[in-house]
């Protein structure tokens, strides 16, 4: 058996030195090392083998296995290095590239994220972060909207089978930030997704972008809300940019607005376009937070703050003149390339 073995051995790394593609390289490993292979049937011998021997032969059998498969992989191994020097045969790979060509750029979106987060960052804003799978109390009570709420319905907003839900705005973060800080001031910003069940069309998609932001502090006022967001829209749209309050009403700020900027499309006559909601928190989000706190570090006799949150994608549309939100997921390079 011992001599068996060895001419087996010869005889398979002879044969491998005539192989020359995948196909002959994988019948050789099922003709030598398969389950019916050569190999495989000579090491059924094994049985026959007297006691005294057993240990000579089975460290041969061993040998001549790895002998083989080592072969093998050793020449799967050259004949991929001759393939990938055949494909770059008459390439110089020393040739210097061709500038700018393929050089890519942020995606509108992200842009936009950017100028938003580094606005505010220089008004003193740090960023928070929160789950995008988001418990009632966080997206909804602890933000004083009831149980009632059109938002809450689940037409409006997706459930989980236990409970939980995708958050349809950023301001859950607010509560998040809120619970954990240890001091005053609370003066966060937090860009993110938030999801809603809208039919998807030119103005909707299911997953969003907002961004939102919160200051607390012992004497946070309403100027100090507008002079944030003037000076906001302004960096982004320009010194020139006009802002206006318009009250509305949110579940967790008292008073509430929507903002709308003056803008002119080229061309057209300047019009209001609604670009955020914002208000003074409302002492009822103050007392929720300070129950689940069990601390006064909130309380709602003593702080006041300011909240506010917009879509990130429809400002990149408005600012870009995009007209259809679609184009922001559908990565579409004639679309990507213009910016
Ligand atoms: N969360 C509100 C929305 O998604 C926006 C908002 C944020 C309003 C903060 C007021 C304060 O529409």
């Amino acid at each position: 058996m011992l001599s068996q073995l060895d001419s087996l051995k010869t005889e398979a790394l002879a044969a491998l030195d005539t192989l020359s593609d995948e196909a002959a390289l994988e019948a050789f490993r099922i003709d030598y090392l398969g389950k019916k292979g050569k190999l495989t049937a000579l090491s059924a011998g094994m049985r026959d083998v007297p006691p005294d021997l057993k240990k000579e032969v089975g460290a041969k059998l061993n040998e001549v296995r790895e002998a083989i498969s080592g072969g093998l992989s050793t020449r799967q191994e050259a004949l991929q290095a001759a393939k990938d020097a055949a494909s770059v045969v008459g390439i110089d790979l020393s040739l210097p590239g061709r500038p700018g060509a393929g050089v890519g750029t942020l995606h509108p979106l992200t842009q936009i994220r950017d100028l938003a987060v580094r606005t505010l960052r220089r008004m003193g804003f740090t960023l928070a972060d929160g789950p995008e799978i988001e418990t009632e109390w966080h997206c909804f009570d602890a933000l004083n909207t009831p149980a009632d709420h059109p938002a809450r319905n689940e037409s409006d907003t997706f459930y989980l089978p236990d409970g939980r839900l995708l958050r349809t705005h950023t301001s859950s973060v607010q509560i998040r930030t809120m619970e954990t800080v240890k001091a005053l001031p609370v003066r966060v910003i937090a860009p993110g997704a938030a999801y809603r069940r809208d039919e998807i069309d030119a103005t909707h998609l299911s997953v969003f972008n907002q961004i939102e932001a919160l200051y607390v502090d012992k004497d946070v006022s309403l100027a100090d809300l507008k002079g944030t967001l003037e000076f906001f829209f302004r960096e982004v749209f320009g010194p020139k940019t006009v802002v206006r309050f318009r009250p509305h009403f949110f579940p967790f700020t008292e008073p509430s607005f929507e903002i709308d900027v003056k803008l002119e499309a080229k061309g057209k006559e300047a019009r209001w376009i609604e670009i955020a909601g914002c208000g003074m928190v409302d002492p009822a989000v103050f007392a929720e937070v300070s129950k689940k706190r069990g601390d006064n570090l909130f309380d709602p006799e003593q702080v006041t703050g300011f909240a506010f949150g917009m879509g990130l994608d429809r400002l990149a549309m408005i600012l870009h003149g995009i007209s259809d939100i679609r184009h922001l997921i559908e990565n579409d390079v004639r679309f990507l390339q213009q910016f």
